[in-house]
């Protein structure tokens, strides 16, 4: 065994009834750890963000160009920043103000023409109907207590055919819910001794409290990837493109031991939707009904026009 000392402080999980955990109470976890997120957290975001997600969340954006586009759960505002230098006009919220508070310095030290401001994504009333060519959210709907609201308001300020593009921790292999590995010894850090990971409870829906070492716990969600699914399809969207990004060569050359673990399983999947404005009728399909999903679907971008895949 590794003498303790070597041993480096693990995060903190706690699992709960997700009935309890009120959005106060997020805010607050999230303004608490403000300072460490930003301090993790370079022009690129994170090292996740940076070689895992935003190639291919950027990547299924695309060309941005005179968009408008709102970076819902903006945070400390990085990838609206992107966004903007690549010609995109942003709006970003968040419900976290010492989150949001970094995003505006950042604004005033470096004017992009951002506008940050704090709002509930299920309350997006400061936007009208119909506002934006596309929503991005980068790995929120996991932290947000009222998603299914959330991603009705989120279709409701698109434009019809706007685009909600987003990523999610992957629910199915997430730790501590439903996640585990199994290590050998059993205070093992070396991915090596990854023997493998212990996939159980998926179906609980819970919320996940989280800390990094000393510091307080922030409250998230664990659901079935289902849910998010259902939500989408109730709020009249339809999934274009789907994608459980893994480490490019590079990436694994720069950073092999934090990215090794994802050679095995996706730990973040990435989801573009568009808004079908009207939605999908389910059920039975009418010979009517079948041609309104025929000219919903033609509304999408096909196959083989989807782009390569990015990795
Ligand atoms: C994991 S962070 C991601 C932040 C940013 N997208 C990034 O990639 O750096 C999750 C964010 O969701 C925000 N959040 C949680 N619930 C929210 C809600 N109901 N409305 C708006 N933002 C929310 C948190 O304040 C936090 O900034």
């Amino acid at each position: 065994m590794s003498p303790s000392e070597k041993i480096p402080p693990r995060w903190k999980f706690r699992v709960a009834p997700a009935k309890d955990v009120t959005d106060a109470d997020i805010r607050k976890g999230w303004d608490a750890v403000a300072r460490w997120w930003v301090s993790r957290s370079g022009p690129r975001g994170d090292v996740n963000r940076e070689w895992i997600i935003d190639p291919v969340l950027l990547g299924f954006l695309g060309d941005v160009r005179h968009q408008r586009i709102l970076d819902a759960g903006c945070g400390s505002g990085y990838l609206a920043r992107i966004l903007a230098r690549r010609g995109a006009q942003v709006d970003g919220v968040d419900l976290a103000p010492a989150l949001l508070a970094a995003a505006q310095a950042e604004e005033a030290r470096q004017p992009l023409g951002i506008r940050y401001r704090r709002s509930d994504l299920a309350d997006l009333s400061i936007f009208g109907s119909g506002t934006f060519d596309a929503v991005v959210s980068n790995i929120v709907l996991a932290d947000v207590r009222r998603y299914r609201r959330a991603i009705r308001e989120i279709a409701r300020v698109l434009k019809p055919g706007g685009r909600f593009v987003f990523s999610i921790t992957h629910p199915a292999f997430e730790g501590p819910v439903p996640g585990q590995w199994v290590r050998e010894p059993t205070d093992t850090e070396r991915i090596e001794e990854r023997r493998h990971l212990i996939v159980d409870r998926y179906f609980d829906r819970v919320a996940v409290f989280w800390a990094p070492p000393g510091k307080p716990l922030i409250p998230g969600f664990h659901r079935p990837l289902r849910d998010y699914f259902d939500a989408l399809h109730a709020a009249g969207f339809v999934v274009a493109r789907f994608e459980e990004p893994g480490p490019s060569r590079k990436a694994l050359e720069r950073h092999y031991r934090v990215f090794a673990d994802l050679l095995r399983i996706p730990l973040f999947l990435v989801i573009e939707a568009r808004n079908a404005a009207g939605g999908i009728p389910t059920g039975p399909v009418t010979a009517d009904q079948g041609s309104r999903r025929r000219s919903l679907r033609r509304g999408l971008p096909s196959r083989s026009g989807a782009g390569p895949r990015v990795r």
